[in-house]
């Protein structure tokens, strides 16, 4: 039986594949969380995965404060550069085979019809770039290694703009939403279901990346509306420009994937976003 180990497994994506693998009898799984294992300290990830020897690592770990790594850049690459330099360094002496996650901030948003894992990179803010960076680290692996990015992922776990809107709009809250950027929402727990079912029949790794959103594209905006109408509720919601918002890190206008290689390998058909979110939304009634 093969080990899996999930890193950042407190984290959103984290937390979908302990959804996802709960009951699974293929793999066995150890889920290691920051305080287990630190990305950034060499030493200290190396021992914790000595002791696990892993076959596998799904490296769900990252800084992912998207405004906050402007103003630090260097926490944003300690962990989402060094600390995928460190977890190659330690695959590479130990063997184990890394699935690792990037975004969709690493394009430009200036294309103006979906971009594919061919389409030239070109990050505008701190955080993209960091991603992009620790993409690079993770191509250097000799050891079998594949990167999927998605694009404004969604699930039941951890902070994301669902939980966020739905708890406002639960509370009558008026909300101001930008209108003026689009891609293609992920249900992160239809990610971490392809992973491992991908996984499971060993053609992950044919190739060293991919993309991966549910299908359909929106605007945060309209991602708003559809749970505002699933939750029957009556609070104003008003489209904004991006320009309107201060301090924000500069993201994408555009940054719709396709996906259309992962689908081929995996021999599937990516689920539209609103029938995701309304098994997001209906989790999150029964647990909430
Ligand atoms: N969320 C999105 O919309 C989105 C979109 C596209 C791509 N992605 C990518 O998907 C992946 C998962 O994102 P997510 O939404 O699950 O992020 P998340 O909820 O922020 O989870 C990241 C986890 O990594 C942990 N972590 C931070 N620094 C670490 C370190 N040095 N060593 C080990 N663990 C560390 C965090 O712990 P603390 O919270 O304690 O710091 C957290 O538990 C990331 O690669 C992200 O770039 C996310």
């Amino acid at each position: 039986m093969k080990t899996l180990v999930i890193t950042g497994a407190q984290g959103q994506l984290g937390q979908c594949f302990r959804h996802v693998l709960a009951g699974n009898t293929k793999f066995k799984v150890h889920y290691s969380t920051k305080l287990d294992c630190d990305l950034s300290q060499l030493e200290a990830t190396t021992k914790h995965l000595q002791a696990l020897q892993p076959d596998i690592v799904i490296n769900c770990a990252a800084y992912t404060q998207v405004d906050a790594a402007e103003a630090n850049p260097q926490q944003a690459a300690n962990v989402n550069v060094l600390g995928v330099e460190n977890l190659v360094q330690v695959a590479e002496k130990l063997g184990f085979s890394i699935v690792h996650f990037s975004t969709d901030y690493v394009f430009d948003g200036k294309q103006t019809t979906p971009y594919d894992e061919t389409a030239p990179t070109r990050a505008l803010s701190v955080y993209g770039q960091t991603k992009l960076n620790g993409e690079t680290a993770l191509f250097k692996a000799t050891t079998p290694h594949c990167c999927i990015r998605s694009s404004w992922v969604f699930s039941p776990f951890g902070k994301n703009f669902v939980k966020t809107i739905r708890h406002k709009l639960l509370h009558q809250e008026a909300l101001q939403v930008v209108n003026d950027q689009y891609a293609r929402p992920t249900y992160g727990i239809d990610l971490a279901q392809k992973v491992v079912q991908l996984l499971q029949n060993n053609s992950l790794m044919t190739h060293p990346l991919y993309h991966f959103a549910n299908s359909g594209e929106t605007s945060w905006f309209g991602l708003a509306q559809h749970i505002a109408t699933k939750l029957g509720s009556e609070a104003p919601i008003t489209a904004i420009p991006t320009s309107s918002l201060k301090n924000t890190a500069p993201r994408p206008k555009y940054s719709v994937l396709a996906t259309e290689r992962i689908e081929k390998i995996g021999n599937f058909s990516q689920r539209v976003w609103e029938a995701a979110l309304d098994d997001c939304l209906k989790l999150l009634d029964e647990t909430h």
